[in-house]
């Protein structure tokens, strides 16, 4: 099938990284009520059973991506009947099988006193020995090499904090309370033109990059899709509110000190607010965030449902795990000298 066949067949701006990815965009390619003759979830079971390698194997992460991201947005083009469609659901359930029986032997579990919780996320925080993206990206990532970096990013943070208000409805009292907080800066506390996604855009136009939605997703390799992915995993089941819990407090306790690195190295590189606005938000409103999240938000959590406790922990280790893949991910092709995207961005 040649390019432009398959495009008009394909509303979704990415080619099929192998089966699974390729099985996702058919079905999203027709009505939603076309679903029943598509057999998917059959298919999807027994191809993703094979796969070797889930959080780093492009054609699961993307097939996952695009299930994702019917939760949000959509996609232009393709019918909003398939979010909630029993055989893309059913689909869907068996690609996460493979995902997150992966995270589970990577992080194994753990026995956590809950009145320790907080104390514990910056414990982690303090033993992560992963590589420092942050140090490379404010001394020596070149123009091409921050707008590679912004690219990737931009999955998740064009639509920043939404993943992790699915658990808004699943909480009650300080918890609730202590998110909400976090959220309400996150959202631009009440000025559309500062919410933190507005911001990301904004950095992206800064560098002459598209701020659609999706607009580089072809380029997105496994391990960005991997760490994505983790949100929505976690965000969509009420069930794993505690780790969706756990992976926002690691989120804004590893945000203030790294961002600042960001916002430092487009300086070096003589970009001017325009672009660094979106970091150095994050050093001041994260260095407030962290506690909130840790204290107020997690340990509020665990002391509410003590049986939460391990699995705020879990969130957090399985965060700081998929975004020490991400990290040595880009920083491996940088040191070969080869772009961290799978093709360079246009323009470069
Ligand atoms: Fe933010
Ligand atoms: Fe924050």
């Amino acid at each position: 099938m040649n390019t432009v066949a398959k495009r008009s067949l394909n509303p979704i701006a990415a080619e099929p990284a192998g089966p699974l990815s390729e099985l996702v965009l058919t079905m999203l390619a027709a009505p939603a009520s076309e679903s029943g003759r598509l057999q998917a979830a059959e298919a999807v079971a027994g191809l993703s059973a094979d796969v070797a390698e889930p959080l780093g194997d492009r054609d699961l992460q993307l097939a996952l991506y695009l299930c994702y991201e019917l939760h949000y947005r959509g996609f232009p083009g393709v019918d909003d009947g398939w979010e909630w469609n029993p055989d893309l659901i059913a689909a869907r359930a068996q690609l996460e099988r493979p995902f997150g029986e992966a995270i589970e032997n990577a992080v194994p579990a753990e026995a956590v006193p809950p009145e320790e919780v907080g104390d514990l996320l910056f414990q982690v925080e303090a033993d992560d020995t992963g590589p420092s993206l942050s140090r490379y990206v404010e001394t020596s990532a070149d123009l091409d090499q921050f707008r590679e970096f912004v690219a990737h990013r931009s999955l998740y943070q064009l639509k920043e904090a939404d993943p992790h208000s699915w658990a808004i409805p699943r909480l009650t009292g300080a918890p609730k309370t202590a998110l909400l907080e976090v959220q309400h800066d996150e959202y631009g506390g009440g000025r559309a033109e500062r919410m933190h996604s507005a911001l990301f855009a904004k950095t992206m136009r800064a560098l002459g990059l598209d701020d659609a939605e999706n607009a580089y997703l072809d380029l997105i390799p496994g391990p960005t899709l991997a760490a994505v992915n983790l949100l929505s995993y976690f965000g969509l089941q009420r069930r794993r509110r505690g780790k969706l819990v756990g992976h926002l407090a690691m989120f804004e306790m590893t945000s203030a000190r790294p961002n600042r690195r960001y916002g430092n190295g487009l300086r070096r590189l003589g970009l001017g607010v325009e672009a660094t606005d979106f970091y150095d938000e994050h050093v001041e409103a994260d260095a407030v965030h962290e506690n909130i999240a840790a204290y107020d938000l997690a340990g509020g959590l665990a002391r509410a449902e003590p049986g939460l406790a391990a699995d705020v922990i879990h969130g957090a280790r399985a965060l700081l795990l998929l975004e020490d893949r991400f990290a040595r991910h880009l920083l491996a092709a940088w040191e070969a000298g080869e772009s961290s995207l799978r093709a360079p961005l246009p323009g470069d």
